[in-house]
């Protein structure tokens, strides 16, 4: 067979198959809308007039139909060993079974925390233990924790240095911020898949650009799962899109933190996509003092609803000035100084002051916003974070390395 057929052979199959989730997926869910309303798995649309129940934790279904998708291409990129049986790469074929598991636990402790409605401590637990079965395979098949020295550091440090078990720890704690920060850069209609299949579309176009380089098996791994991965989520995207008729779920932000996590990893360009999430680590910056708790955090910090105008206002944290400790006190007086925060205090130091969300800090910027339009600008913001990563990653990238 010619080298190059043989060679995007399984991407082409690849392709095929994912047209054939997008189709089934979309024709899926609203099969199964009543059955999750059934078992009681739903939520209040909190931005609409008359408060619908949405059937919850939607995520499921795409992440069943890419997981199934996964499992039935397993054996296609090893076809010629499996037919020759000679050399077979039991390297790649455990890398790639580590990533499904990984993902698939991930899927799982999704599921368990839209049904039992965990607390924050387990959200930070649950993606370090599933990230464990591929930092394993890690280990056993590269083990390489060296990195290259960026040119401006090399007067301090050598050209690379060995992080060790730092570098395990940093890919664990990449999966918890990749699962946690697109959960909580939420609460508008089709902001979550949104956001999530723009990530997915710049990772993919960096694999093609990169398909020619020296690494392109570790990129047509990575386009293995992100082509699934990308239409089931447009299925999906295609129901929670404004107005939401269902709701993705802790499951499905999970189950996209860690594909993204995942690829990243074995496909050994894990800060590249962290680049991608440009606005998420924004928006995890500014939700910092709440979600340490120097600043009050109320279960929920969507946007508030005004039904009168039907726009959508920055939700609103009440708290003593006197209540916070020292570092609450510092980092809001920074934030106040940069003008970053709606923050009004009464003459008894009661202070009134926005949720520390990028969404509210919209909100603020414009003033209130149709719900649509703030799901659309956000998208927008996603996109130029985008932009920007490429132009870090390639023009900016010869100033800290040699490319
Ligand atoms: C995260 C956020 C929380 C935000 C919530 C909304 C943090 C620390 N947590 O919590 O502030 O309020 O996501 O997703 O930042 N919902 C809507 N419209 C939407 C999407 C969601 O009204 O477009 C509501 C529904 O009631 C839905 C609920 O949000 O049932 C889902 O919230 P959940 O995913 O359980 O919240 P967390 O992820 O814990
Ligand atoms: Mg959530």
């Amino acid at each position: 067979m010619d080298r190059s057929l043989a060679q995007f052979l399984p991407l082409y199959i690849n392709v095929t198959m994912s047209i054939c989730t997008y189709f089934l997926t979309v024709r899926l869910i609203p099969r199964l809308k009543e059955r999750f309303l059934k078992a009681n798995l739903c939520g209040i649309d909190m931005n609409k007039k008359n408060f619908v129940k949405i059937p919850e934790a939607m995520g499921v279904v795409s992440g069943c139909t890419f997981l199934i998708t996964m499992f039935l291409f397993i054996p296609i990129p090893f076809g010629d060993h499996i037919f020759n049986n000679v050399n077979f790469p039991h390297n790649e074929f455990v890398e790639l079974l580590a990533a499904l598991l990984s993902i698939c636990c991930m899927m799982l402790l999704g599921f368990a925390d839209d049904v039992l409605d965990l607390q924050w401590r387990h959200k930070l637990m649950l993606p370090t233990i599933a990230s464990l079965p591929l930092l394993m395979v890690y280990y056993v098949n590269f083990n390489s924790t060296v990195i290259i020295v960026p040119k401006p550091f090399r007067a301090f440090f050598s050209l690379s240095i060995d992080l060790w078990l730092f570098y395990y720890a940093y890919m664990g704690m990449l999966a918890v911020f990749c699962t946690n920060a697109i959960n909580i850069l939420a609460g508008v209609n089709g902001l979550e898949v949104g956001q999530s299949l723009i990530i997915a579309t710049s990772i993919l176009i960096f694999n093609l650009i990169e398909l020619s380089g020296d690494m392109w098996k570790a990129h047509q791994l990575s386009m293995y799962f992100i082509i699934p991965y990308i239409a089931a989520s447009f299925a999906l995207w295609k129901h929670n899109r404004y107005p939401s008729k269902v709701f993705v779920g802790d499951t499905f932000c999970y189950l996209s933190g860690m594909t993204f996590a995942v690829v990243g990893i074995i496909g050994h360009f894990s800060k590249t996509t962290l680049l991608f999430f440009i606005p998420q680590i924004l928006n995890f910056l500014y939700s910092v003092p709440q979600l340490f708790h120097f600043v009050p955090c109320p279960r929920h910090r969507l946007p508030r609803y005004d039904p009168e105008i039907d726009k959508l206002n920055p939700s609103l944290t009440v708290f003593r000035k006197n209540d916070l400790n020292i570092l609450g006190k510092l980092i809001m007086s920074i934030f106040k100084a940069f003008k970053i925060v709606q923050w009004q205090e009464d003459s008894e130091g009661v202070v009134t002051c926005n949720n520390l969300t990028i969404l509210n800090f919209v909100l603020i910027l414009f003033g209130p916003l149709k719900e649509s339009t703030l799901t659309k600008i956000l998208l927008i913001i996603q996109i130029a974070g985008t932009m920007l990563a490429f132009v870090i990653r390639y023009p900016l990238a010869s100033i800290f390395y040699d490319v």
